[in-house]
């Protein structure tokens, strides 16, 4: 079925990036969060994102209100109904997921694609929460998702071939790079990145190094563009948190136990950039 409006539940950092590569390639987008002021947070923030576009002349204004007027944005999931493919982006909790997708079955009509931009959740287990597991699929988008080419493609056991090709064909439309990936927890990317961080954020707690020199030599010793602990407070300290745990509890080795500062970061509220401190702090002076 052809694909002119994309729902996207979810309007944080991730949703509000999806949102936006969605109406700059010429979709419709309903965004949906769980309070007005999330959702005018992140309608400013595609706002400014499209601005900057503006200001290079990638895009021109008029382009810029063309996208804008496609945003729609809600706190009701019943808006779905009328969104050809869904890309779930709430927080990764796994019993959150579990009952959005559940209440998207019930309102999304039969036959239609519900994806997940879960970091590490098995997909076969979000699919099985619907009366349509062939048609639940991982689409694991980047941060940021307007710089960021991968899109990992993820198949629960169910996922039909139908649904693992179109989800495909979508990425590309949205100018990115989709590779598979088969349903383990953390799939490719996370099983690999996750350890990582995890390991700098142990170095970090036993006195290995300060942060800015771990990072320091993980940029310029192993060419990473960002050190992991800056990319850890740019990911979300509770998402890496999450993602552990899952890494963890689906794998069963506890090589992937969370580092405890982790946890206490995580237990105080520093989640990194999002709340304007983690390892660093992002507090304008
Ligand atoms: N941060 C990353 O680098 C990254 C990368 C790839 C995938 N992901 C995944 O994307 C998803 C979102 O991550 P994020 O970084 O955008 O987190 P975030 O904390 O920035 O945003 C999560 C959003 O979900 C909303 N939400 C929570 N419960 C909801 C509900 N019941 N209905 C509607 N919205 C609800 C929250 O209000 C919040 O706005 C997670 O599954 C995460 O694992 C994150």
């Amino acid at each position: 079925m052809a694909i002119s409006r994309i729902g996207v539940l979810g309007a944080g950092q991730m949703g509000s990036g999806i949102a936006q590569v969605s109406l700059m390639s010429g979709f419709q987008v309903v965004l949906a969060d769980v309070s007005d002021a999330v959702l005018a947070k992140s309608r400013a923030g595609i706002g400014k994102g499209l601005d900057i576009l503006v200001r290079k002349e990638k895009i021109t204004e008029q382009d810029r209100e063309r996208m804008m007027a496609g945003l729609a944005t809600t706190t009701s999931l019943a808006e779905f109904a009328a969104c050809d493919f869904t890309v779930e982006a709430a927080t990764e909790k796994e019993e959150l997921k579990l009952d959005l997708f559940r209440e998207l079955d019930g309102v999304v009509p039969a036959g239609r694609i519900l994806a997940t931009n879960t970091s590490s959740i098995p997909i076969t287990k979000i699919a099985a929460a619907t009366k349509r597991p062939d048609k639940v699929v991982g689409m694991h988008f980047m941060n940021p998702v307007p710089l960021m080419k991968l899109v990992e493609v993820i198949r629960g056991l169910q996922t039909s071939q139908d649904t693992f090709v179109a989800t495909m064909e979508l990425s590309r439309k949205l100018g990115k790079e989709p590779v598979p990936a088969n349903d383990f927890p953390g799939f490719v990317a996370n099983r690999i990145l996750m350890p990582m961080i995890n390991e700098a954020v142990y170095a970090l707690m036993e006195g290995v190094g300060k942060a800015e020199d771990i990072d320091a030599i993980m940029r310029m010793g192993a060419n990473h563009p960002m050190g992991p602990l800056a990319l850890a407070d740019l990911i979300g300290l509770d998402t890496c948190l999450e993602v552990l745990n899952v890494l963890q509890q689906g794998l069963g080795d506890p090589k992937y136990r969370p580092c405890p500062l982790l946890r206490k970061h995580v237990d105080a509220g520093y989640l990194g950039k999002k709340t304007g401190r983690g390892f660093y702090s992002y507090e304008k002076a």
